[in-house]
Order: C-alpha cells, then sequence, then structure tokens
C-alpha cells in the first residue's frame, strides 16, 4: 500500500463535491478520479482537481488507480455501487443511509463479508459525521461512564430539518418511492437515528405514525412520531419533521441517577442526589422528589460538518488499521429504526425487530410501481450545504 490512499468520489452532487475538496486537501489520501452520471459535471471537478473523470463508475474500477471510493449517489445506488467495488477489492466509505432498505443493506454487508476472505484487510466505512460532534460525543461518554445510571426514557424532537419545496423540487431523485425510498427519515434522520442508537442501543418493538406529503408537494413521509419499546422496559420518542419553522432540536435523556437535556446548544445534566428508584420506594413523603443539581456541561466542539473527520479516519484505518469511527454494519440499527416505522405506520400496528425485511423492500417496490406521483420540473439550486448540516 501506498502511503496515502488512491480515492475516488462517485457522485460529485451537493455531498460528493465537498468529499472531493476534503480529499484532495487530505495528507493521507490522494484523489485520483472522480465519477458522476452528469458528464458536465464529473469534467467539471475533473478539470478542477487534475484528475480523469469518469461517468460510469464501472469503466473507472478498470481504468482508474484505485484502493478506495467514496459513494455519494442518491441511496439506491450505494448498493450495487458498494458490491461492485467489494468484488474488485476495493475499499468502501459509503454515505448514509447504507442502503433504502435493510435487504439492500444486508446484501452490501454479505458482498463485504465475502471479499474479506480474499482480502482481509478491507474497510467499510458510513459516513456518520455527528458522531464527531462534541456535545454528541460528551453525551455518549457520560452514559458509558455510567453518570445517567439504568436509561429509562430517551425523547428526541428533532424537527429543525425545515426544508423548503424548492428543496425538493431540486433533484429528480429526492422524495419520491422510485428514485429515494422514503423521506425525511431517510434523507434527513439517518444521523439522529444512528446516534438515538449508539446511545441507548436498539429496541425490541417500534411503533411509527408517518404522514406522506402532508406540507410538501411529496409522495414521501414528512412528518413522523415514532415510539420504541426496550426489553429493559425503556422507552423512546422520536418526533420528526422538514415542515417546522423554528423546529426544535431536544434530546432528553432519562436514568436513574438523572437527565440530561441538549437543546439550543446547551448540553445540561440535572444530576440525583440519589437513586430515583431507591428514593420512589423509600421516600416517606407522597410529593417530595429526589433533589438534584442543575450542571451545565462544557463541551469542545469544531463547529464544522466533520465530514472530513470521517474521511481521514477512513485512510488511516486502510493504511494503519485504526478504528473507524462508523463501521458501515452499524448503519443497519438505524435503517432498521426508520423502516421499522414507516412499515408499523402502513400496517397500523406495532412492528417487533427484527421485522419482516423482504415484506417492506416488496412495499417500496410496489409503491414505486404504482406510484401517479408528478414531479415538478428539475431546478438546481446553487445553496450553501453547510448551511444544512445543523451543527450549532
Ligand atoms: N452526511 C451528510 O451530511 C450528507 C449530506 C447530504 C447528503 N448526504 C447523502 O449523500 C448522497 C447524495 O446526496 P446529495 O444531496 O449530494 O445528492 P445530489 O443529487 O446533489 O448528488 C448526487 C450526485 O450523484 C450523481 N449520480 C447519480 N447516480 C449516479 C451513479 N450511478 N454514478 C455516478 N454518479 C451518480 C448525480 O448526477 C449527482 O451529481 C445521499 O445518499 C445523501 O443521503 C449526506
Amino acid at each position: 500500500m501506498n502511503e496515502k490512499v488512491r480515492i475516488a468520489v462517485i457522485g460529485i452532487g451537493n455531498m460528493g463535491s465537498f468529499h472531493v475538496r476534503d480529499l484532495a486537501a487530505q495528507s493521507n489520501a490522494e484523489l485520483t478520479a472522480v465519477c458522476d452520471i452528469d458528464r458536465p459535471k464529473a469534467d467539471r471537478f475533473g478539470e478542477m482537481f487534475h484528475v480523469p473523470a469518469f461517468y460510469d463508475y464501472r469503466e473507472m474500477f478498470e481504468k482508474a488507480p484505485l484502493d478506495a471510493v467514496v459513494i455519494a449517489t442518491p441511496h439506491y445506488d450505494h448498493t450495487p455501487i458498494s458490491i461492485d467495488a467489494f468484488q474488485r477489492g476495493l475499499h468502501v466509505l459509503t454515505e448514509k443511509p447504507i442502503a433504502v432498505h435493510l435487504k439492500d443493506a444486508r446484501k452490501m454487508v454479505q458482498a463485504y463479508e465475502t471479499a474479506r476472505q480474499k482480502h482481509p484487510g478491507l474497510t467499510f466505512a458510513i459516513m456518520f459525521n455527528q458522531r464527531t460532534y462534541g456535545f454528541w460525543r460528551k453525551i455518549k461518554s457520560l452514559i458509558e461512564d455510567g453518570e445517567l445510571g439504568r436509561l429509562v426514557r430517551v425523547s428526541w424532537i428533532i424537527t429543525d430539518w425545515f426544508r423548503s419545496q424548492a428543496y425538493y423540487d431540486s433533484g429528480g431523485w429526492r422524495a419520491t418511492w422510485k428514485g429515494e425510498g422514503g423521506g425525511v427519515l431517510l434523507n434527513q434522520c439517518p444521523h439522529n437515528l444512528d446516534l438515538f442508537q449508539w446511545f441507548a442501543g436498539m429496541p425490541k418493538r417500534v411503533a411509527g405514525y408517518a404522514s406522506l406529503g402532508k406540507y410538501h408537494n411529496i409522495e414521501v413521509e414528512d412528518e413522523v412520531t415514532g415510539y420504541f419499546e426496550y426489553e429493559n422496559g425503556m422507552v423512546g420518542h422520536f418526533i420528526t419533521t422538514t415542515a417546522e419553522s423554528p423546529g426544535t432540536n431536544r434530546l432528553e435523556l432519562v436514568g436513574e441517577r438523572g437527565k440530561l437535556v441538549f437543546e439550543d446548544g446547551r448540553l445540561t445534566f440535572f444530576r440525583n442526589r440519589s437513586s430515583m428508584f431507591t428514593f420512589l420506594k423509600e421516600s416517606k413523603s407522597a410529593f417530595d422528589k429526589v433533589e438534584n443539581w442543575e450542571i451545565p456541561i462544557p463541551y469542545q466542539h469544531h463547529n464544522e460538518g466533520g465530514h472530513r473527520f470521517l474521511l481521514e479516519n477512513f485512510a488511516e484505518a486502510i493504511l494503519h488499521g485504526e478504528p473507524l469511527i462508523a463501521r458501515a454494519e452499524e448503519g443497519l440499527n438505524s435503517l432498521a429504526l426508520g423502516n421499522a416505522m414507516m412499515l408499523s405506520s402502513f400496517l397500523g400496528k406495532p412492528v417487533d425487530i427484527p421485522f419482516d425485511e423482504d415484506e417492506y423492500a416488496a412495499r417500496l417496490a410496489e409503491l414505486a410501481r404504482t406510484s401517479r406521483f408528478q414531479k415538478p420540473e428539475e431546478k438546481q439550486l446553487e445553496e450553501d450545504l453547510n448551511k444544512s448540516f445543523g451543527f450549532h
């Protein structure tokens, strides 16, 4: 292996164009090619970064000097591209969500496992850039250190993913069953669903209530409420939409030893002096509560999207075996949560985890097949993607 990982980016749209710039500036990687089915776009970035441009990733796999690829195409294509890449022994960093549904995601993991028999050092990562955010890392470490004790409730109101109609009209694939395969749960929320499972683990049962195109002229979900039940009794709530302005980003994690709240960039710990379960059983008073102390929790944050840290980590993992910030297999959990909320909403009843993944994939295929939705004419937006990351 060279001192630098030779990487190509596939899909040079909103997100891929950031990855190309980041990789070109990275000391442990070398951008060796770009690929986009939009020829003028591929050519423009190829010229800008002095690398060959390809319009078909298979041709690029044949001709470009490559160790690894970053996939930033619409979600459905993450599956075939990563499977082909693994068959050629290439390392893969895929954008979130890992795939549209679990059936596709499992095919990717299977292809990775098969390829690893021949190439044991193969790396498969996913772009969960929010895992580098200082406040989420602090929450994770407080949970791991046992500061909260046993978790009893995690509730996330994440309604500050506001998107206008102009956003949805900006890409032909966006917010359609055929092109995207879902809405807010699949596009904006994979980060939050990943963090939810990173903090609290996976539930055993999920109920979801999703509204399709309630506020936007789209055919997929733009408002969802989810309810999660855990084996140990913990409950979870997940409330999201792309139609609220001003929206809310409030995460409450309640444990035996106190409550952690993140909102408006502030992280606050309401620390119980003693166990609330012990107090509940032993207190002689009807109305007293556990004494608690309100503690502002400091954290350090890089105040950027943080994608470049995952790109650097991906290359370090390939070169020197550094542990990945986010292994792609972990992307199955956030996808399971999103798919389960949608399946529950379609069925009108809660679903157990694991659920029937074939049934969900078949439903999506049927929705795509029978869609009568007419997408308005595509209008490209020239906007700073930084505005979309929401890193406070
Ligand atoms: N991690 C994040 O913060 C973040 C932010 C935005 C988007 N994303 C993810 O990145 C992916 C792309 O989203 P976007 O907003 O950049 O979309 P986009 O429409 O702006 O860009 C997609 C690009 O892929 C190209 N493309 C489509 N199919 C292709 C193929 N088979 N081969 C090569 N190129 C192909 C398109 O021409 C387009 O240029 C999605 O999966 C999305 O969820 C992640």
